[in-house]
Parts: C-alpha cells; structure tokens; sequence
C-alpha cells in the first residue's frame, strides 16, 4: 500500500495537463484500477485481516481523490493565469485620434442661435411636440374656420371612432410655446424656443418634420425697430459677417399685427448655396408685434404690454450657413455626410470664441 501511495503522489504531482490527471485517476480508482481491485481482494481475507487492510485502503483512496482534486484546481488556476497574461490590455494608452461621432449640423445650428440669443438677454423655453388645437391654433387666434389651418398640412392625432374631444396635433410650429410660456411665467419676457415642428410636405426644401425657433419678447415699449434689429443682429452673428442683406416683406399672420416675412440675400449658382450675394432671395422667417388677441389669451394684458414675435426655419439657416444644397439630407442619416457636414463634440459655439470654427 505504501507503495501505491508513492506511485500515485508522485504521477499526480507532475502530471500537466487534466487529460493525463483524467487517465490516472482511472488508472487508480477508476472500476478497474489498481486501488479498486485491491479493494475486490478484501473478500478473500480472514476477518482479522480484512479489519486492518479495509480501512487502510478507504484512507488510501480519500487520499488519491483529494490529492487529485487539488491537482485539477491547480492545473486551472495555472490555465487562467496563463490566459491573463497572454491576453493583457493597457486600458491607460490613449485614445486613437480619429473622430468616431459628430454634432449633427442642426444640433450645432441650434447650439450657435442659443450662444447669440443669451448675449442678447433671452432665455430658452420648450413645449412638448404633440399639442391640442387650441395651444397650436385658437389661443394664436386661428379659429377653426381660419385658413391658416388648411395651409399648415398639419398631421393629426388618432382619435378613436366617437371620441369628440378636441383634436391632438403635431405641433406645426413652435409658436404654441409663446402661449405656454407667457402664461406659466407673464410678462415681461425675452425668450427664444427651438424644437422640432411637423408638416405634410416633401421636397428638395421641405420634410414632414422639421425645426423652428420662436422668439418672444415682451415689455412695455417693445416696437417694430426692436424686432427689426434684433433680427439683423442675430442674422450678421450668426452667419459671421458685418453685413448680410435682409429683406422685410409686408404679411401676414393671425397671431401678430403688423406683419412682416423676412428673406436673406442668396445666390445657388452651380448648386452651391451662398448668402449675401446674388439675386436669390430665401425666406428665413416670419414675424411681428404680437396680436392682442394672443396677449389675451395668455392672460396678460394688451393695455399694458406689447411686443414682437419671429418663427425661424433652422434647416434653412443651417443650410444657408454650411452650404448644403439639400434639405433632405439632414434627416438621411448617411454616415459619409454626417462625417462630412458633422461638428467637433468637444467644440462648444460661443460667440468670444467664434461660432462655428
Ligand atoms: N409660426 C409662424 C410659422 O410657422 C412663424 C411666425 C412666428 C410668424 C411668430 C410670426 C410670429 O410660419
């Protein structure tokens, strides 16, 4: 028995890999081995015999099988700390130069207009992107009949066959945020309000979806002139010229009176978009001093305040600035023009340090 204890230590010891730890331990106390046959023997014994050799041999074979588990458990932790070493990363190696995302061109448009709009005083406000008609038209003085609403192309919400609540809509403009705004906070107030609106619309300078930013200020000699360079400033800073030239149109709108369109100076030759040059001319904007219907509505009072009000194409402006020819391509999601047209993430636009570098 001693002997058989050496025999298998010893193999156990240096065995190197679990397929021979496997064999051995079926050379020893597998049905047929070496142990086990030893143990068949007991039945030829005499009694006496057989109560020393029979303990014997159980404390034999405990001894093996622990002596193989240990074995196995460190031929395992030998594999993984093998595998540790051969598969080591430095996580503290810097990170490859190549640019992987960027700032989409509207979120930098967006970023850019807030940056000019805070040097000049105005907060910014959001409304939710699914309205009821009469935050996106009655309270802006579009009653039902008006044809405004028709103009709009406006996507309604679902309604359940017998459900004669009133209608929910896609926003068609951010101008249901002035609403929201001059009731929750009254006047004065000097706010702008990017977001997404939505039309039934599609071509080279329409989506169904698009963005807006509304601009709102209130007070108690707010006028035209304000509202007119207001606009001029913002246009100049945010194409980053001294001079851009704007042009005031008369219109109309039922949510302000009086009522001008305002459409920058512009050039499309070969396909390139240029701003002030040219005899194009694209409408940016709509505008005016606030009806007092609106004021009304939103519960405050026209006796004692005024202002002006402006709709912004953003898509537009973005295109105009970054010469991008067609609108649809902002929303195609093709990763070679988000490379091309994309924005540093780590640039954040403010107007010490230049908008747009
Ligand atoms: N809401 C108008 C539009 O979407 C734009 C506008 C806003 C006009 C505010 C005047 C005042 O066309």
């Amino acid at each position: 028995m001693d002997d058989l204890r050496e025999k298998y230590l010893t193999l156990i010891k240096d065995a190197g890999d679990e397929s021979g730890l496997e064999e051995l331990r079926v050379q020893a106390v597998g049905k047929k081995g070496e142990i086990s046959l030893k143990m068949r023997e007991l039945g030829k014994m005499t009694p006496e015999e057989r109560q020393v050799a029979g303990p014997a041999l159980n404390a034999l074979k405990d001894e093996i099988n622990a002596a193989l588990a240990a074995k196995k458990a460190a031929l395992a932790d030998a594999a993984l700390e093998e595998r540790l070493a051969s598969e080591w990363l430095d996580v503290t190696l810097p990170v490859r130069p190549q640019r992987r995302g960027s700032i989409h061109p509207i979120s930098q448009t967006m970023e850019e207009i807030s940056a000019i709009f805070a040097d000049m005083g105005f907060s910014v406000a959001e409304g939710g992107q699914i309205e009821n008609d009469w935050y996106n038209f009655d309270a802006l003085n579009i009653p039902g009949h008006h044809p405004a609403r028709a103009e709009m192309d406006t996507f309604y919400m679902h309604r359940d066959a017998g459900d004669n609540r009133p209608p929910h809509v896609l926003r068609t403009h951010t101008s249901p945020v002035q609403i929201r705004h001059m009731e929750a906070h009254g006047a004065p107030c000097r706010i702008i309000c990017p977001g997404r609106v939505y039309r039934a619309d599609y071509d080279q300078t329409h989506t169904p979806m698009f963005h807006q930013f509304e601009g709102l200020c209130i007070d108690k000699d707010i006028s035209m002139a304000n509202l007119k360079w207001t606009l001029e400033e913002f246009v100049k800073a945010f194409f980053e010229v001294d001079h851009v030239e704007l042009r005031f149109r008369a219109s109309h709108f039922p949510f302000t009176e009086p009522s001008a369109e305002v459409d920058i100076q512009c050039s499309w030759e070969g396909g390139v978009l240029k701003v002030g040059e040219g005899d194009d001319w694209l409408e940016i904007l709509g505008s005016g001093m606030v009806h007092p219907k609106v004021l009304q509505n939103s519960g405050i009072d026209p006796n004692e305040w005024q202002g002006f009000a402006f709709g912004v194409g953003i898509d537009r402006i973005a295109m105009l600035k970054y010469g991008i020819p067609d609108l649809r391509a902002f929303f195609d999601a093709d990763l070679r023009w988000l490379r091309h047209y994309g924005f540093n993430s780590l640039d954040v636009p403010a107007l010490h340090s230049g908008l747009s570098r």
